[in-house]
């Protein structure tokens, strides 16, 4: 279940991103000095709740669509996050039973939890791994044999709500390399913060820069930037309130008392998927 280490100790008194995610989901993994950087975001962006949950239905949706619909059984999920139902594998397996995922993060609280990303939940042995590295070596995943074992199919790699924690030219080289070494018919998965939709995010990065955690939301067109050997799907990259799901119409909440614009920002960040010709 639980492939090659990356140890990062734990330190309570550090926020970590995964804890601090966890908190504004309702989960019980984090700590005073997580709930101290998260109030500090929360004075800065009062939705970030809502955003986070936006951002677990984006995974649901992409998931559903890519398993479903594009018959894809080889997921490789970087940045995976602590446990919340449901995850992505459980997405996959009541579609298409046999796939096989790889997770990756690097969180200490989130390697505690490897177990359940599978074994605890019934999953059959040998279709989920759990990699403790740290993306910044993407060289080390690309050589581990978990990795490998995806490649006999095309993938899909979900980057969802990590790739603004990298500095340029980091995350761009995480996504060209992975890219690079998957077969053509693969996927790339995105959702990634932005000032666009609300200029509050320039300041909630620089909450989590002053509690010393990189975070660089980015522009429409630098997010754009991850797919530019790819071909985009419909609708792009979009807010994903307005990503459609098979049995649900777009952009559903517009009509009621808030504009779109207020509803994008709300959510504050960009989604997108795209495939390898
Ligand atoms: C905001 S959470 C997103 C979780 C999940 N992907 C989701 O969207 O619900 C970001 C995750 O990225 C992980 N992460 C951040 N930097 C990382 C790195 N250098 N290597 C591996 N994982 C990292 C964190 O530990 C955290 O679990």
């Amino acid at each position: 279940m639980c492939g090659m280490t990356d140890d990062v100790a734990l330190d309570v008194n550090q926020p970590s991103k995964a804890r601090i995610y966890d908190y504004f989901l309702g989960g019980k993994d984090n700590y005073p000095s997580d709930r101290a950087a998260a109030a500090q975001v929360e004075k800065a962006f009062p939705n970030i709740r809502r955003a986070a949950r936006e951002n677990r239905n984006f995974m649901v949706k992409a998931t559903k669509f890519l398993a479903g619909e594009r018959g894809i059984r080889r997921f490789l999920d970087l940045g995976t996050g602590i446990p919340t139902a449901p995850n992505l594998h459980q997405v996959v397996h009541e579609i298409q039973p046999e796939s096989r995922i790889v997770y990756v993060d690097n969180d200490p609280v989130v390697l505690a939890h490897a177990q359940a990303f599978g074994s605890l939940d019934g999953t059959a042995e040998g279709l989920v791994d759990f990699l403790n590295i740290d993306l910044t070596d993407i060289d080390r995943l690309i050589e581990s044999e978990e990795f490998r074992n995806l490649l006999d199919e095309p993938v899909a790699v979900s980057c969802f709500g990590i790739l603004h924690f990298f500095p340029d030219p980091v995350p761009y080289t995480i996504v060209d390399k992975i890219m690079a070494a998957v077969p053509s018919g693969s996927y790339l998965s995105i959702t990634h913060a932005t000032p666009d939709l609300n200029p509050a995010l320039a300041e909630v990065g620089e909450v989590y820069r002053s509690n010393k955690m990189d975070a660089f939301p980015r522009t429409h067109a630098e997010i754009s930037h991850f797919f530019r050997d790819l071909e985009l799907i419909e609708p792009g990259v979009v807010v994903s309130r307005v990503w459609p799901t098979p049995d649900e119409t777009p952009a559903g909440e517009v009509g009621n008392a808030k504009t779109a614009a207020e509803l994008d920002a709300e959510i504050a960040f960009f989604c997108g998927m795209a495939r390898k010709p």
